[in-house]
């Protein structure tokens, strides 16, 4: 009998994250009735990726609502999941990393007796508050998953050292790498339309400040720092231009137009579709950020990234040196990115390409996983 597995996501990382397992699970269709849910947290960001990918749920939930607050999307997610589970009744069902989504979609599948797959498993600060609520969410999500795939090993051993047995941890590189080494290819093949109205839209001769920020913990005097930090290096620099494809939460927007709207070389435009923010990754000199898969996908680009945190689940890549954590602190901001636009001794230490988030097979490594635990 085909196993039934059931994948949920609901924001833009997670979709992207999860698209390219969504394709290798529906290679193998004789082995596998694959179903995808999305709870639609996101919406139009989710949407840009579900279209790009091609992917076309089974169960859309719809859930997103503007402004959302944790306590109703929590319910909601919890809720709706049930009539999913009354509907397919999966066996194995997948979620990915620290959302939401992912965790009250762990909790339902627990509740229903169904098998949790957690990707992206093991990824820790060990502050609860940092990323709040991200950290928290991975960690229940772990607690409740009966199977963990783990990117680096050193996820792997935090997983370890929370009393995991090692059967039933692997070690597979993160699937983003999978997501844009596909990106790349598809858009190598294909004409873009996104990425020429992008480039309609900056000027890509420009030194590129490539900008991206929604962190929960950075909302409010955090973000009003990152901002008044950019508008200075803007001024500063006039030869350079800040390109900052906005996030859609309204407690981003807000501090963000208010304060760096009306600037020549500012340009704040829409969240990209994912093939035009992998070429503007590219494209640009250095990356100023507080997202998670950004400091996963830049060091496989070569690009510099300024994280805007105080820690990071991802240390990996701040030992291979091409990340640095810089925090919310206005200064710091402004110096460090004056340094790495001038000191080209040590913008290149930072800009070497490396892979430590995975080779691109990170999708087939899950997939042989239960290929072979038929066998078993
Ligand atoms: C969420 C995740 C975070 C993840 C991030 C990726 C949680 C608690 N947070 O944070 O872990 O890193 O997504 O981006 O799971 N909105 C839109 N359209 C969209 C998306 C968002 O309008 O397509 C607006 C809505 O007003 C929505 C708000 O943004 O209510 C917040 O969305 P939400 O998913 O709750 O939080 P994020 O900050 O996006
Ligand atoms: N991304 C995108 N368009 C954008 C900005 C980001 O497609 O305008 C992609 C980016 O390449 C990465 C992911 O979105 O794969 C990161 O999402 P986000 O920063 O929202 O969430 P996080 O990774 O911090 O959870």
């Amino acid at each position: 009998m085909k196993r039934k597995i059931l994948i949920v996501f609901g924001t833009r990382p997670e979709a992207i994250k999860m698209a390219p397992l969504v394709k290798e699970f529906q290679k193998y269709k004789n082995n596998f009735e694959t179903k995808v849910c999305v709870t639609a947290q996101h919406r139009e960001m989710l949407d840009q990726v579900l279209d790009f990918f091609e992917i076309l749920p089974d169960f859309d939930l719809n859930l997103m609502k503007p402004g959302q607050n944790l306590f109703t999307l929590t319910a909601d997610v919890i809720v709706a999941m049930k009539s999913v589970f009354d509907e397919f009744s999966p066996d194995y069902v997948f979620v990915h990393g620290d959302t939401t989504t992912s965790t009250a979609a762990a909790l339902a599948s627990f509740y229903a007796g169904i098998k949790v797959c957690h990707i992206e498993a093991g990824l820790r600060t060990y502050n609860k508050l940092s990323p709040f609520p991200e950290e928290m969410n991975r960690q229940i999500t772990g607690r409740l998953a009966d199977f963990h795939f783990s990117p680096t090993k050193v996820s792997e051993q935090n997983l370890l050292k929370e009393g995991i047995s090692k059967e039933v941890i692997t070690v597979t590189g993160n699937t983003v790498i999978d997501a844009l080494i596909y990106s790349s290819k598809k858009v190598n093949s294909i004409y873009n339309e996104d990425i020429q109205i992008l480039k309609d839209k900056i000027d890509i001769n420009k030194k590129i400040l490539l900008v991206t920020g929604h962190r929960r913990e950075n909302h409010g005097d955090g973000f009003i720092n990152i901002c008044r930090a950019l508008k200075t290096i803007a001024v500063n620099n006039k030869d350079v231009q800040i390109v900052y494809p906005v996030h859609l939460n309204p407690k981003v927007m807000e501090p963000v137009y208010d304060i760096l709207s009306g600037y020549d070389n500012i340009k704040l435009i829409d969240p990209l579709p994912y093939p035009a923010f992998v070429w503007l990754m590219n494209k640009c000199y250095l990356i100023i950020t507080d997202s998670g898969g950004v400091q996963e996908e830049a060091p496989s680009l070569g690009k510099p990234v300024l994280v805007m945190r105080d820690n990071t689940e991802r240390p990996e890549a701040v030992e291979a040196k091409t990340v640095l954590l810089v925090g919310t602190n206005e200064k710091k901001i402004v110096d460090y990115c004056q340094m790495l636009l001038y000191d080209r001794l040590k913008y290149d230490e930072m800009k070497n390409i490396n892979n430590p988030y995975g080779d691109g097979n990170a999708c087939k490594r899950i997939v042989d996983f239960f290929l072979k635990e038929r066998d078993n």
